[in-house]
C-alpha cells in the first residue's frame, strides 16, 4: 500500500475498482505458508528485526550479533559478524535432519535420460568435489569460472566451491569465447571448470572448444591455469597435458569426508556478470549471509514451498541469477525436491516441458514470458494432451508478463487454478524484491504488485519526489535488503555511479514502473539503454561495440525494439566502410548478425541489420536511439527537430518500412 508520500510499504488484499482481479481461493488460503496480511506490517514495522528472524532459520556456524550496519553507504554489511558454510547449509543439515533419502534433483537430460540424486548422494558428491578442488588448489577467497550445461555436476561444482569459501562466476553457455575470456580475466579465476558439451535441440552443443579458444585469445596469457572437464557427450575433445584434467578421473581418488568450515556472512558467494549501458559487463558481487537468507525465505514463501510433498521446477539457466537463487540456492537451502532440464523446450517437440510436469509431478513451475509466449503461439493443443493437475502454483520472471500471456498461462498450464506470482527482481537484487503473495495478494495479471516483507519500494519522478498513484516514474528500492549486490567486482566507483547516484542512498534499479490507483505496482521496462531479450538482459553498447570491430563496420547504432515472442529484439544500424570491397552490402546483414553472435553469443544476435548510409544525430553529435526505435518499431518517427540533419531519419524510416513491407 502507498501512504500520502507514495512509499510503498505492502498492502493487504487488493480491491481493484478497474482492473480484473483473482483472488487467492478458500482453498489456497487454507494451506498457504502465509495468509495472514500482518506479516507485511509486522515487518515494515522493523525490517531489521524481520530479517534477522528469518536469517535465524538458517545453521549458523558461528551466530550474528549484528544485523545490518549501513554506516558506509551504498556498502551495505549483513550479519557481519556471524559465520555460516553455505554449502552445508544446502545440504549437510538437511541429512543431519534425517532427510538424506529426499530427492534434491530430477535431472532430465535432453536425449531422455534421466537421475534421481537424493539429498545424502548430492551432499556427498559435494564434499568430494570439494576435497578434489582443494588439491587443485582452491581456497577461500579464490575464484572459480564455470562454463556448463544444465547438468547435476553444474549444481555440484558451484556448491563445492562455495563450501571451500571460494568464489563462483557462472559463464551462460551461449556466450562467446571473447565474452568468456573477459569474465575468467576480470575475476582473476584461476580455475574453470566445464564440460565437453550439452545437448541442446537433438544435438551436441560443444563447450570445451570454446574454453581452448578463449583462453589461446590475445596470445594466451589467462589468468586461467586449469581446467576441470565434465564428461557429458563424449564428442571429441583436445586435452592440453598439464593443464587440462577430466572430472571423472580426478574425482576417483576422493572420498565423501568433508567438514564444512564456518565463512564469515560477508565472505563473497559469487560474481555473475551482466550487461550495463557500457560495453563492458558488471561483475555483480553476490555474499554469502544475507544472500542465503534472502534466496531462502522468498523462495519459501513466494513459491509456499512445502519441502516434503512439492515438487518444484524452475526452467532458467543456471548462468542466470534466476538459476543461482531460484535452482541452486534458495531451492536447496530449503531441501525442496526439484527438476532440473537440460534442453530446450521445443525437443523433441513442442510438449517436451508438460511431459516433464507431468512424469514428476510438478507441483511449482517457474518459467518466464517469452517461453509462454512462444508456447501460446505452437497453440493450446499441445499442454492439453498432458496431465497437468499436479500443478498448484505458477510462477514469471524477467520481464512484464502481458495480460494475455497471464491468462493463458493461467488457464491452460494452471488450469484456472494455480496463482501465479509475477516476480519483479533484478541479478543486482539477488533475490525476489516486488511480488504476490499467493496466500493473500488477490492477482493483477500483468502487475508484479508489492514490495514483499521487508522490502520497502517506491516509484519516484526525475526530481526524486514520490509519483501520485496512476503516475509512471522511476522505480527505487529506500532501505538495503539482505541480497543486495555488494558492489561491483573491481570496479567501486561504477557501482556507485550506477545504481546510488541519481537519488542518493536509495537504490536506482533502471527500471520504469506505474503506480496503480490501489498503489500496486506495474513494471514498465528499461529506462537506461539496457534490452531485455526473451528475458535477458542485453547492452546496446555492448552489441554496438561488437559491430564496430567488424572491419568493414565504420559505426552502428543498436535497438531494442518490440517483439512479439522476445519481448524486445535487437535491430541494428550499420554505416559500412567506404571501400565497398570490404563486404558486399548484400551479404552484409547475415554476415554482422553472425559476427555478433561469435563476438558476445547467439542471444545477443540481431534479428535485423539495416545497412544505412547516415545515423540521426543532434548537433552535439549523440545518436538518436529514440528515432530509431520508432523506425524499427514500424511507428511514425517522433519529433526530428533536434538532428543535425533531419532528412536522414526519413530516409531510414522508408527503408525500414520498404523491408518490412517485403517480409
Ligand atoms: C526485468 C532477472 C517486469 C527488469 C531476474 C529488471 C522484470 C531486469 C521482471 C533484470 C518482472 C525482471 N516484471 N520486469 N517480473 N523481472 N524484469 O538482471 O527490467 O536478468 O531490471 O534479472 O529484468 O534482469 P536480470
Amino acid at each position: 500500500m502507498t501512504d500520502q508520500n507514495g512509499t510503498i510499504e505492502s498492502h493487504p488484499l487488493q480491491n481493484a475498482e478497474s482492473t480484473e482481479t483473482f483472488p487467492p481461493s478458500p482453498d489456497f488460503v487454507g494451506q498457504a505458508n502465509l495468509s495472514d496480511p500482518s506479516v507485511y506490517w509486522r515487518a515494515a514495522e522493523d525490517p531489521e528485526t524481520y530479517w534477522a528472524e528469518q536469517a535465524e532459520q538458517l545453521h549458523w556456524r558461528k551466530p550474528f550479533t549484528e544485523i545490518l550496519d549501513w554506516t558506509n553507504p551504498p556498502f551495505a554489511k549483513w550479519f557481519a559478524d556471524g559465520e555460516l558454510n553455505v554449502a552445508e547449509n544446502c545440504l549437510d543439515r538437511h541429512v543431519a535432519a534425517g532427510l538424506g533419502d529426499r530427492i534434491a534433483i530430477h535431472f532430465e537430460g535432453e536425449p531422455g535420460d534421466s537421475r534421481s540424486i537424493s539429498y545424502a548422494e548430492l551432499t556427498h558428491e559435494v564434499k568430494r568435489a570439494a576435497n578434489m578442488l582443494t588439491s587443485l588448489g582452491v581456497a577461500a577467497g579464490d575464484r572459480v569460472a564455470i562454463y556448463m550445461p544444465m547438468i547435476p555436476e553444474t549444481i555440484i561444482a558451484m556448491l563445492a566451491v562455495a563450501r571451500l569459501g571460494a568464489a563462483h562466476s557462472v559463464v551462460f553457455g551461449g556466450f562467446s569465447a571473447e565474452s568468456l575470456r573477459a569474465r575468467i580475466d576480470d575475476a582473476e579465476a584461476e580455475l574453470v571448470i566445464t564440460a565437453d558439451g550439452g545437448y541442446r535441440k537433438g544435438r551436441v552443443s560443444a563447450l570445451k572448444p570454446t574454453v581452448d579458444d578463449a583462453l589461446a585469445l590475445h596470445g594466451g596469457g589467462s589468468t586461467a591455469q586449469r581446467v576441470l572437464v565434465v564428461q557429458r557427450t563424449e564428442n571429441d575433445v583436445v586435452m592440453e597435458p598439464g593443464r587440462d584434467l577430466w572430472w571423472h578421473e580426478e574425482i576417483t581418488a576422493f572420498d565423501g569426508e568433508h567438514t564444512p568450515q564456518g565463512f564469515p556472512a560477508e565472505n563473497p558467494l559469487f560474481i555473475l556478470y551482466t550487461s550495463g549501458t557500457t560495453g563492458k559487463p558488471k561483475g555483480i558481487l553476490h555474499t554469502s549471509g544475507g544472500y542465503l537468507t534472502q534466496a531462502s525465505t522468498t523462495h519459501r514463501n513466494v513459491f509456499d514451498l512445502k519441502p516434503d510433498t512439492d515438487v518444484y521446477w524452475c526452467t532458467a539457466d543456471i548462468g542466470w541469477i534466476t538459476g543461482h537463487s531460484y535452482v541452486v540456492y534458495g531451492p536447496l537451502a530449503n531441501g525442496a525436491t526439484q527438476v532440473i532440464y537440460e534442453g530446450t523446450p521445443e525437443t523433441p517437440d513442442w510438449g517436451r516441458w508438460w511431459s516433464i510436469i507431468q512424469k514428476y509431478g510438478v507441483t511449482i513451475f517457474y518459467t518466464a514470458p517469452t517461453a509462454i509466449r512462444a508456447c501460446m503461439k505452437v497453440g493450446r493443443q499441445v499442454p492439453e494432451q498432458y496431465d497437468l493437475s499436479s500443478i498448484r502454483l505458477l510462477g514469471s520472471v524477467g520481464e512484464p508478463i502481458n495480460p494475455e500471456a497471464w491468462r493463458w498461462y493461467h488457464e491452460v498450464i494452471g488450469g484456472g487454478r494455480a496463482p501465479i506470482v509475477d516476480t519483479w527482481w533484478q541479478t543486482e537484487t539477488g533475490a525476489l524484491m516486488i511480488s504476490p503473495l499467493p496466500g493473500i495478494t488477490a492477482l493483477k495479471p500483468g502487475s508484479a504488485q508489492t514490495p514483499l516483507p521487508g522490502i520497502s519500494a517506491a516509484v519516484l519522478t526525475e526530481e526524486g519526489e514520490p509519483v501520485k498513484r496512476g503516475q509512471g516514474g522511476l522505480l527505487v528500492i529506500q532501505r538495503p535488503w539482505p541480497s543486495m549486490v555488494r558492489g561491483i567486482w573491481g570496479d567501486p566507483q561504477r557501482f556507485i555511479d550506477t545504481y546510488w547516484s541519481k537519488f542518493g542512498d536509495q537504490y536506482f534499479a533502471g527500471d520504469g514502473a506505474r503506480l496503480d490507483e490501489d498503489g500496486d505496482i506495474w513494471l514498465l521496462g528499461r529506462v537506461d539503454d539496457v534490452m531485455n531479450v526473451s528475458g535477458h538482459r542485453l547492452s546496446t553498447a555492448e552489441i554496438e561495440s561488437a559491430l564496430v570491430e567488424h572491419h568493414a563496420v565504420a559505426e552502428s547504432a543498436v535497438v531494442g525494439a518490440d517483439d512479439e515472442t522476445t519481448g524486445q529484439a535487437v535491430v541494428a544500424f550499420v554505416i559500412l566502410k567506404s571501400q565497398q570491397t570490404l563486404l558486399d552490402p548484400e551479404d552484409a546483414e547475415v554476415e554482422l548478425k553472425k559476427h555478433v553472435a561469435a563476438q558476445i553469443g547467439a542471444i545477443a544476435r540481431p534479428r535485423q541489420v539495416f545497412i544505412v548510409n547516415e545515423l540521426p544525430k543532434t548537433r552535439s553529435g549523440k545518436i538518436m536511439r529514440r528515432l530509431l526505435k520508432d523506425a524499427a518499431e514500424g511507428r511514425e518517427v517522433g519529433d526530428t527537430t533536434t538532428l543535425a540533419d533531419t532528412a536522414v531519419m526519413q530516409t531510414i524510416s522508408d527503408r525500414v518500412r520498404r523491408e518490412r513491407a517485403a517480409k
